[in-house]
């Protein structure tokens, strides 16, 4: 893992407003709320949801989605395990950017893998980063088959599909864990409480 820039001529800077001045702006801490689980569980319905909520609240919360970034910043990047490993690797990086923001940056990507996460979570000061498991059990993700594409993994037509041909390795200790067979807004309140934002 490179964690130095290629080149030694570089030198931090460093901004003049402090992460209170930013915090007592905006009137909320910052954070990262990492929603992780299979697809068709419902990271990205959750994390539109609670993103809603959190405006409704006066809080500057902005979603990343997995689909969505790989349109653009990680369109280069397929499903074999090290393109996996980089994908989260970079949106560790745009968290904490987004963090030093102040913003509340909420994150849904399968991040299959225990020591991506974990490499996620050591980038963040100690309680800024919440890992949210969406425990949606694979029979439900495949019945559910919201885009079609656990068809396709079975029929052999997308491989490395997480779940069925890659590996998708559960939390063991998130902070939060979703039973989507509950309505969604149980869900959201249950994440939105949990977040304790307006307490900065
Ligand atoms: S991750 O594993 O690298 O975290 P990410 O969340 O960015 O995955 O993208 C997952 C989305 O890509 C899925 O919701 C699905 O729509 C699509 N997808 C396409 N191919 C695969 C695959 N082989 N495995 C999992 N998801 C795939």
């Amino acid at each position: 893992m490179v964690e130095q820039p290629v080149s030694a001529n570089i030198v931090r800077a460093k901004g003049r407003v402090s992460p209170e001045q930013r915090a007592a702006n905006l009137g909320h801490k910052s954070a990262t709320v990492w929603f992780t689980g299979l697809s068709g569980s419902g990271k990205s319905t959750l994390a539109f949801a609670v993103e809603e909520a959190l405006i409704r609240n006066g809080i500057a919360a902005y979603v990343l989605d997995g689909d969505n970034v790989r349109f653009g910043l990680n369109r280069d990047l397929g499903f074999a395990p090290e393109d996996r490993t980089e994908n989260i690797r970079r949106i560790g990086e745009v968290c904490r950017l987004f963090q030093d923001a102040g913003v509340v940056v909420l994150t849904a990507f399968i991040s299959p893998y225990l020591a991506d996460r974990k490499q996620v979570r050591d980038l963040h000061p100690d309680g800024s980063f919440v890992e949210v498991f969406v425990n949606t059990p694979i029979e439900v993700c495949e019945a559910r088959d919201v885009k079609g594409l656990y068809a396709k993994a079975r029929a052999g037509e997308i491989p490395e599909f997480s779940g069925v041909s890659a590996p998708y390795e559960a939390p063991v200790s998130a902070e939060i864990s979703v039973d989507t067979t509950k309505p969604l807004r149980d869900c959201v309140k249950q994440i939105v409480q949990a977040l304790e934002l307006a307490s900065a």
